[in-house]
């Protein structure tokens, strides 16, 4: 089922982007908000050393890939080196320790998909999770943090498609729609497949960075700062961008045989992938590869609800960019 559409642009489109971009402005957190969590960050580290010596703390998640709003919580990665390591009293000792700290409302969460321990710091006011030795997910933070400094439209367009997201109420993986990882992966992959392109293929490129972690390697061009002009050439505005983007999964994405995938900048075929069929609870109705962990697909939280909300969350937000007076108010609207 692809509906074609006749590719009309709004003549206005243009004009809309000082809008868009004063949203993108009020959502970006002030320095001091940054300041507080690397307080909290700080005090953290402190606590576990005094007891572990050779752990070490990395902030992963919005806090740290720069796509994160103001007054959102931290997401922190305990890497321990031990072969014997048993998670749930770990997360438990860990809990002790942070009680001991004055740290407030601690609570491991052993049996969760991932286990954490979640914790708010009365200094700062701060909430924060804690995993242990979820080191993906720290790499893939830096790979989201590195494309964002090539070209600032994508932080533009991912605050913006984000703030819609969570407005709409698709941005919430246990009811079935999508993570915001998710999404950032979905901007990333539209912006490398602009004619010109705005965003290059890092994972194809030479290999700057490269670490094996979780038995997976991971390896692209991380020397960024190189690479500041490659999307000079792209003029399109971010409302024009935005205007593609739910365009693109409202009436264009192949949602039947295409995977997208950051790591290839390009489509792979669910075939190719054997994302054909449910396996489990995997449904893959809408399929994006996880950069390092292939065979993650981030859409498999999706069920067959959930995909009719989602793809008429992209038409309602397709709709608006094309017709309405003031899609910088409309499109946000609360669910
Ligand atoms: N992550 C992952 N695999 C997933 C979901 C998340 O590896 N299936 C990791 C990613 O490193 C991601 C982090 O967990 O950056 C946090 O995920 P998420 O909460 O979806 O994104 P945030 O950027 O933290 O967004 P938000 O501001 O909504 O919290
Ligand atoms: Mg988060």
């Amino acid at each position: 089922r692809i509906r074609k559409r006749a590719v009309l642009c709004r003549r206005d489109i243009d004009a809309l982007s000082p809008s868009f971009l004063s949203i993108f402005e009020s959502l970006v957190p002030a320095e001091e908000e940054k300041a507080k969590q690397k307080q909290l960050f700080q005090l953290l580290q402190n606590l576990v050393n005094r007891k572990w010596p050779n752990a070490k703390l990395y902030l992963y998640g919005s806090c740290a890939n720069t796509f994160g709003f103001s007054k959102s919580d931290i997401d922190v990665c305990l890497a321990i080196d031990d072969q014997d390591l048993n998670k749930s009293d770990f997360l438990l000792e860990l809990a002790d320790i942070l009680v001991s700290g004055n740290l407030q409302n601690v609570q491991a969460l052993t049996h969760a998909r991932v286990p954490i321990v979640k914790l708010m710091d009365p200094i700062t006011g701060l909430s924060c999770d804690i995993c242990v030795n979820n080191l993906l997910a720290v790499v893939n933070t830096k790979l989201l943090k590195d494309y964002a400094q090539v070209d600032i439209r994508l932080r533009q367009l991912v605050f913006i498609v984000k703030h819609w997201a969570k407005s709409r109420r698709v941005n919430e993986t246990y009811q079935g729609t999508l993570s915001s990882y998710a999404y950032v992966l979905m901007c990333i992959h539209f912006l490398q497949l602009r004619r010109p392109a705005i965003l290059p293929c890092l994972q194809a490129m030479n290999v700057t960075y490269n670490v094996t972690v979780e038995n997976t390697n991971c390896a692209y061009f991380d020397q960024v700062e190189r690479l500041r002009e490659f999307g000079v050439r792209n003029k399109e505005s971010i409302a024009r961008l935005l205007w593609s983007f739910f365009q693109y999964w409202a009436y264009h994405h192949d949602y039947t045989n295409d995977v997208i995938s950051i790591r290839t900048g390009s489509f792979i075929s669910k075939e190719a992938k054997d994302w054909t069929r449910r396996i489990g609870n995997d449904r893959h109705l809408i399929c994006i590869e996880d950069p390092f962990n292939i065979s993650h697909d981030l859409g498999r939280v999706v069920d067959k609800y959930t995909i009719k909300i989602l793809r008429e969350e992209f038409e309602r937000a397709a709709e608006i960019m094309q017709y309405d007076p003031t899609p910088s108010t409309t499109l946000f609207q609360l669910y």
